[in-house]
């Protein structure tokens, strides 16, 4: 005879659109209202929530996402890609076939529920650099998801005179959502005013055939980011950057800040530029 107890089976519900969930909420976390669900392409959609009135955060910061699904559930850590000021939460995703959340997530629809632990936190934020007269947002694939937040925000144009945005994806198609994010933002009758003159958007596209083509690090290295902009080569008296992208994108473009004299900051000490992952897989 044996004490153990018997192991509970691993329930999970793969498919929840519009069915209750069987689940308790963990502790900790907020259980969430989709609002609004868009695809751009195979591998890429946005989604908004609903926003806890007590939930607070720093424009750039990171929050876990899981979904209502099993007992206990997956998180994975997402960029809110709306500004602290909106009264939703947006967020920009990659839809990966078995991945333990997205393969699931991707088929959220308006009126599901959606599980967010309720702190943010990360180094993408105003507070982490020094200020200075330019801020360079290196960004590739779905890493452009916390400057999307950032742009948004009055903050960062009270701190910087110019903020360049850079995204650099394989496709076109991977493009749109912050084209049209952008282009909305300068339509916009409040939002507009302050990003007119102050906010551009830099696109280049890798595996097709584009407008402008090339990683970043490559049109760094170069120069043709600068030429192109008609903006001097970046040093740490006059430019700050934030990066958000792969692995090896952070650790290239991390390297080509340093060898532009940049020092990297933290939240406890501000400095030049900050990195952060794009985290979702
Ligand atoms: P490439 O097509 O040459 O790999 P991913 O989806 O793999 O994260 O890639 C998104 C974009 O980032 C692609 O345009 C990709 O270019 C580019 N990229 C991948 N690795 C790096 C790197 N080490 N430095 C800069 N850009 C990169």
């Amino acid at each position: 005879m044996t004490d153990a107890l018997p192991l509970a089976p691993v329930a999970e519900v793969t498919i929840l659109q519009g069915a209750p969930s069987p689940f308790a909420v963990p502790a900790g976390c907020f259980a969430l209202t989709v609002t609004e669900v868009e695809h751009y392409t195979d591998s890429l959609f946005r989604f908004r929530i609903t926003r806890p009135a007590t939930f607070r955060f720093r424009s750039g910061e990171f929050v876990m996402i899981g979904l209502p699904n099993a007992e206990k559930p997956v998180f994975r850590a997402y960029s809110v890609a709306s500004p602290s000021w909106d009264e939703e939460l947006e967020f920009f995703s990659i839809k990966v076939a078995d991945g333990p959340l997205t393969e699931h997530l991707q088929k959220i629809r308006p009126g599901d529920t959606v599980l967010m632990r309720k702190k943010a936190t990360g180094t993408l934020v105003n507070d982490a650099l020094l200020p200075g007269k330019r801020l360079w947002m290196f960004s590739t694939g779905t890493g452009i998801a916390p400057f999307a937040s950032l742009i948004r925000d009055p903050e960062t144009y009270e701190k910087f005179d110019e903020v360049i945005l850079t995204h650099s994806c394989r496709t076109v198609a991977e493009l749109r959502y912050g084209e049209e994010l952008v282009q909305s933002l300068m339509e916009d009758p409040l939002v507009g005013e302050l990003v007119n003159g102050h906010l551009r958007h830099y696109t280049s596209v890798t595996r097709e055939p584009f407008a402008r083509q090339g990683r970043i690090t490559d049109l760094i290295t170069s120069g043709k980011l600068f030429d192109d902009l008609g903006l001097p080569r970046m040093g740490p008296e006059e430019d700050r950057a934030m990066i958000c992208g792969s692995m090896a994108m952070l650790r290239d473009t991390k390297e080509l800040c340093l060898s532009h004299g940049l020092e990297e900051g933290a939240n406890n000490k501000p400095a030049q530029f900050v990195v952060e992952r794009a985290f979702v897989d």
